[in-house]
């Protein structure tokens, strides 16, 4: 670890003490201080709520530069990857390291397609869930529930079950999701077809009904490939960082996989894609924009501009460049060229990337921005969006976990905090306790004290 010999060192200004802390450097990207010592030597621990400084692992799957608007997979340019390669090939790609030979390419799609069957027992699970729930609930117990199915595949210090368990997951979850969108609109499943393409299955599972032929448009599905290598990865973001807390306690893999879901679903996250259409909708027309813009930029009112501004970008999101001339062709060609969203979501582009507000601060469309007009065009419904994100993110949650097991010194997550609470004091008699203004169980319930579903 860390090849320089460089090291910062921190003062006490209270005790005059100081420690040196060694500075680790990976291939790209900017150097960190290894604070492992600091409070075995120091007595110190760090605080960095939302982990806004803090690297959490070593990882050779994805690098960002946020500042230059940069993407890489294994060190290939998201661009290069976008433009030559497919999903199947870009999951064996963040799997293993390499870009595969055209054998290992054709054994590992083998793999895959022949893993797309879920167990028919698990059919019945769907039927548990109300009739209109959300297909990201419906994913998150699904996806869960795989290790009630799995025995075989969940000693996570054997390397083949880990393997297993990575192409099941990967090849089921287009099924599970397609499952969980027929279950809400109370269609039947489609069962997979092993002759197509990942995405021409999944666009298949979710539009085909048993008593019509489908037909699998070229062009939604390369649409649909090209999104899912767009957020197959993006190294420590809050699913994957999830999933990796999870795995790090031992979990299995298919427990891992739903805290990510779960993780996912908010609209800061992967919710955004499904928050952008309905901010457009809400705004309505192009007119509406500026005071959509001043509301965005009033600190006293919640509203954010859904799909602008990222954590680590603050730069264009090369995945947001690559989306946006993909919404074009795709509404030229299976869309609605002149859809009134996608010249709204264009003027406020325009407009926002314009504004003094979002220029110092930073705030650029993210991949999310566009992501979801691509899918209306489609024909995927809001409530699918950010299932869509979960099926592609899938790889990379997968990748992310097998390299964190994998490491011979992998350790429990476990971070601390500082604590704010009461100091310590002595248990009173509850004949000696007030009520405390707020407490629990003096909550005004307006009448739901009572047993409900
Ligand atoms: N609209 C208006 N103002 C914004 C926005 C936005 N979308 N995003 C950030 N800001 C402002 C903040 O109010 C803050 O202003 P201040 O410095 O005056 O207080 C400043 O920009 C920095 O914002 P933070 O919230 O500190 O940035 P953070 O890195 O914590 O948040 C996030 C990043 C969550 C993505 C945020 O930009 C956001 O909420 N965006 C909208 C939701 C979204 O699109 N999420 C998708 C992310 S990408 C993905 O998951 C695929």
């Amino acid at each position: 670890m860390g090849d320089k010999k460089h090291t910062l060192t921190l003062t006490d200004n209270a005790t005059g003490k100081a420690i040196e802390l060694p500075v680790r450097y990976g291939t790209e990207g900017p150097p960190a201080v290894d604070i492992g010592p600091l409070y075995r030597d120091f007595g110190y621990f760090t605080y960095d709520p939302g982990f806004v400084s803090t690297g959490s692992c070593r990882s050779a799957i994805t690098f960002i530069d946020g500042d230059q608007g940069v993407l890489l997979y294994r060190g290939y340019p998201i661009e290069q990857l976008a433009e030559k390669s497919t999903f199947l090939e870009v999951a064996y790609l963040l799997l293993y390291g390499e870009l595969p030979s055209q054998d290992q390419l054709d054994g590992f799609t083998n793999v895959i397609v022949r893993h797309t069957m879920i167990n028919e027992s698990l059919k019945s699970f769907y039927q548990g869930f109300y009739h209109d729930a959300h297909p990201m609930a419906t994913m998150v117990g699904v996806v869960g529930s795989l290790s009630a199915f799995y025995h075989d595949s969940t000693d996570i210090r054997n390397p083949q079950h880990r393997e297993i368990a990575a192409h099941r997951l990967i090849a089921k979850m287009p099924t599970i999701a397609g499952a969980s969108y027929k279950h809400s609109i109370g269609e039947p499943f489609v069962y997979p077809k092993n002759s197509l393409s990942y995405a021409g299955n999944f666009l298949r599972m979710m539009f085909a009904v048993p008593s019509e032929e489908y037909v699998v448009d070229p062009v939604a599905e390369k649409a649909l490939d090209l999104i899912f290598i767009l957020h197959a990865d993006h190294e420590q973001n809050a699913s994957t960082s999830t999933v990796r807390l999870a795995g790090s306690s031992g979990a299995n893999p298919f427990a891992c996989i739903a805290s990510g879901i779960a993780a996912l679903w908010g609209p800061a996250h992967g919710g955004a894609n499904e928050a952008v259409l309905r901010m457009l909708a809400q705004i309505g027309d192009v007119k509406h924009i500026p005071q959509y813009l001043a509301k965005a930029k009033d600190k006293n009112d919640p509203f954010r501009l859904m799909g602008f501004g990222h954590r680590v970008y603050k730069n264009y999101d090369p995945r947001a460049r690559i989306i946006r001339k993909m919404c074009h062709e795709v509404l030229e060609k299976v869309g609605d060229q002149h859809d009134p969203l996608f010249e709204l979501a264009l003027r406020l582009e325009e407009l926002a990337l314009k504004d003094d507000y979002f220029i110092e601060r930073k705030l650029y469309p993210n991949v999310d921005f566009y992501s979801g007009l691509i899918y209306k065009a489609l024909g995927i419904p809001t409530n699918m969006f950010t299932v869509m994100f979960a099926i592609a993110r899938t790889v990379g949650w997968v990748a992310q976990w097998m390299e964190m097991i994998g490491e011979p010194d992998q350790k429990i997550g476990r971070p601390r905090q500082i604590y704010d609470g009461p100091a310590a004091r002595d248990y009173l008699p509850i004949r000696r306790r007030k009520s405390a203004p707020h407490g629990a169980g003096t909550a005004d319930l307006n009448g739901e004290a009572r047993n409900t579903d």
